[in-house]
C-alpha cells in the first residue's frame, strides 16, 4: 500500500477502507448557473448516504480559484477527484499531482483535456445535444415536423448562432451537432445566417456569461437588422445565454404589438427558462437529468475506490488530446412547452409551482 490506509486518505489502495475513512474531492465551476449547484448537491448527498465523506468547492468561474481547491483537495488527502472544469485545459498540474498520488481522477459533464491523467469521463451525449438544439430551431420555424419529415414552412428564415466557451470541450460538441443539423438547410438557403457569424470563433461566449450574450444579440441587432428585417430564429446553446438573448431582443421590442419573438433554443432546463418556455417566450430547452450524472459519478468513484474500473458505455468518442478517456454519457431530451409537465414535473425535478413563478423553491 503506497499510501491511504487508516484515515490518511490520499489514493493508494482504498479497497480495504471503510467509506468512513475515504474522502472525494467534488470540484465545480460555478454557484451563478442552476445546474452546478443541483450537480454539486446531489453528487454530495448521495456519497454522503453511502458515508463518504465529501469536499464539495465551488470556483466562482475563476480558473486559478479552482486550480487552488484542487491542489488543496490533493495536499489534504482526497481520495478520489471529482471535477467539472471552467478551463479543460488549464488543470494539467493539478492532475499530475492527482497521478503522482495514485488518485483517480473522473471528469464530470466536462472532459479535462491535454492530460493522460483523467481516469474516466461522465458526461451526457454532447453531440446529440447538439443535434436536438438545431432541431428544436428547425421544428420552431416550421421547417421540420417534431418527428422528423419535412415541415410545411419554406423560408429563407433569418437567424443568428450563439456557442459556449471555446475552453469548454462541450461547446465545440454542441455546435458541431448543431451545424451538421442546420447545414442542409444553409446550404439550400431556407436559412440564411444574416450576419454572416458561423464559426464558433464568432459566436462563442466566454465563461458562458448571460450579459456578454445580450450584449452580442443587441450588437448583431444594431448591425445586421437594422434595415427593417426581422431575425426569426437563434440557436443558443445553453439556457442562460437564452435569457441574454431575450432580454436583448425584448429590448428591443420583439415579442409586443404584433413583432414576434425568434425561435430561441437553450439548455439545461434551468427554472426561469422553464417558465419562459411555459410563457411561450422561449421555445425549447434541453434537458440533462444531473440527477442520473451525479449518480453515474458516485457509481464511478466507488468503482475506483474498491480498486476497480467503472464501466463504460463510450471508449471512442472522447479524445482529450492525449488519450481517449472511458466514458459513460446519458441521452437528453427536448423540453418544448407541452413537455414541462410529464418530463420536468412528473419526475420531480421542478414543482408546478416552481415552474409559475419562475423561482426555485430550494
Ligand atoms: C454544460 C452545459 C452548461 C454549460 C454552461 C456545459 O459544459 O454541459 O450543461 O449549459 O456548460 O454551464
Amino acid at each position: 500500500m503506497a499510501c491511504g490506509g487508516e484515515g490518511a486518505g490520499g489514493g493508494g489502495d482504498t479497497s480495504g477502507n471503510k467509506p468512513a475513512d475515504l474522502t472525494i474531492g467534488v470540484a465545480m465551476p460555478t454557484q451563478t448557473s442552476e445546474r452546478w449547484i443541483a450537480d454539486g448537491n446531489s453528487v454530495k448527498e448521495k456519497l454522503e448516504a453511502k458515508g463518504y465523506k465529501v469536499d464539495l468547492q465551488y470556483a466562482g468561474d475563476d480558473i486559478p480559484t479552482q486550480s487552488q481547491q484542487v491542489d488543496q483537495m490533493i495536499t489534504q488527502g482526497a481520495d478520489v477527484l471529482v471535477i467539472a472544469a471552467i478551463d479543460g485545459t488549464a488543470l494539467s498540474s493539478q492532475l499530475q499531482a492527482a497521478a503522482d498520488a495514485k488518485i483517480p481522477v473522473i471528469a464530470y459533464d466536462r472532459l479535462i483535456r491535454d492530460s493522460p491523467n483523467v481516469n474516466f469521463y461522465v458526461s451526457f451525449d454532447n453531440y446529440k445535444v447538439g443535434v436536438a438544439q438545431a432541431t428544436a430551431l428547425l421544428v420552431g420555424l416550421g421547417l421540420q415536423n417534431k418527428d422528423g419529415s419535412k415541415g410545411t414552412a419554406k423560408g429563407p428564415f433569418d437567424i443568428e448562432l450563439f456557442a459556449g466557451s471555446l475552453d469548454d470541450n462541450n461547446a465545440h460538441f454542441f455546435f458541431d451537432g448543431a451545424m451538421d443539423t442546420l447545414k442542409p438547410f444553409i446550404d439550400d438557403k431556407s436559412l440564411r445566417v444574416k450576419s454572416g457569424q458561423t464559426t464558433i470563433e464568432q459566436v462563442a461566449i466566454l465563461r458562458w456569461q448571460q450579459e456578454t450574450a445580450q450584449r452580442r444579440m443587441e450588437d448583431l441587432l444594431t448591425s445586421s437588422y437594422n434595415d427593417g428585417t426581422r431575425v426569426q430564429g437563434v440557436l443558443s446553446p445553453y439556457d442562460g445565454l437564452s435569457r441574454g438573448i431575450i432580454t436583448a431582443l425584448q429590448n428591443a421590442g420583439y415579442g409586443a404589438k404584433g413583432v414576434k419573438m425568434p425561435v430561441v433554443t437553450g439548455q439545461d432546463a434551468e427554472i426561469a427558462s422553464v417558465k419562459l418556455i411555459n410563457d411561450g417566450v422561449q421555445n425549447s430547452t434541453i434537458f440533462k437529468d444531473t440527477r442520473l450524472l451525479a449518480e453515474q459519478a458516485v457509481v464511478a468513484a466507488e468503482a475506483f475506490l474498491q480498486e476497480k474500473e467503472p464501466q463504460a458505455n463510450d471508449t471512442k468518442t472522447y479524445d482529450n488530446g492525449v488519450k481517449v478517456v472511458p466514458s459513460n454519457l446519458l441521452p437528453v431530451q427536448t423540453v418544448y412547452k407541452d413537455d414541462i409537465k410529464p418530463v420536468l414535473v412528473d419526475s420531480g425535478y421542478w414543482t408546478a409551482e416552481e415552474v409559475a413563478s419562475g423561482q426555485a423553491k430550494g
